[in-house]
């Protein structure tokens, strides 16, 4: 797929605020600072567009962007070590919780997973809510560049082998880079895939 156009469109902690649900929708979601932003911003191959920061919890809101005029990305903001209060935390889990299971056009989630790390266990928990909640889903190894291949593929082999402790079946997955553009097409093409159902 090629992306014509990339365009913000609002930011939201109130689901009933958001565009109308009548175009399908992919919503990005990880840890804080795992590079939710700036994979969009490479999908995207607009820089600015989504705002990144080498501090944790840089997004905090509900971010639109519509592709193509047809279809939004989403950006949400991260969970885990955010510095933020105990209150503001469970705030966000709220809304986000609610966002997931209530957007009727959303139709997939992408799960970002740092590919340098072993499988943590904020993750596999996250993966596993949304398996029990039946929102689809897939997964998504970021920042590929920062380590060498066998690293990457030791690590994706771990966490694919712990989500079994949850699911029979495994979801499909993305190894990417915002850096180097590694997944894009795959990703995009996945998308233009799911549109075109
Ligand atoms: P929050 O909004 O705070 O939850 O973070 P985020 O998940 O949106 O992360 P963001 O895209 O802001 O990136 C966090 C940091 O990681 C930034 O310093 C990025 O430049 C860096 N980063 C993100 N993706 C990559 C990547 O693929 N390769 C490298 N080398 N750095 C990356
Ligand atoms: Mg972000």
């Amino acid at each position: 797929m090629i992306v014509k156009s990339a365009d913000f469109v609002c930011s939201n902690t109130q689901i009933s605020k958001l565009p109308p649900a009548t175009k399908p929708e992919y919503a990005f979601i990880g840890r804080s600072n795992v590079g939710k932003s700036s994979l969009i911003n490479m999908l995207t191959s607009k820089k600015g567009l989504a705002k990144t920061s080498q501090t944790p919890g840089k997004t905090q809101l509900i971010n639109h962007f519509l592709i193509n005029e047809s279809w939004y990305i989403v950006d949400l903001p991260g969970y885990g070590y955010a510095r933020i209060s105990k209150s503001k935390k469970e705030e966000w889990n709220k809304y986000i919780r609610n966002y997931l299971e209530k957007r009727e056009n959303l139709q997939c989630v992408f799960i970002l997973i740092d590919s340098r790390l072993e499988p943590q266990k904020i993750d596999l928990e996250f993966c596993a809510s949304l398996g029990e909640r039946g929102i689809p889903f897939v997964i998504t190894f970021t920042k590929a560049d920062k380590q060498g291949k066998v690293k990457t593929d030791q690590n994706v082999a771990k966490f694919r082998k712990a989500m079994l402790a949850f699911f029979e079946e495994v979801p499909q997955h993305f190894i990417t880079s915002a850096e180097l553009q590694t997944g894009r097409d795959e990703i995009l093409n996945f998308i233009d895939e799911v549109n075109q159902k």
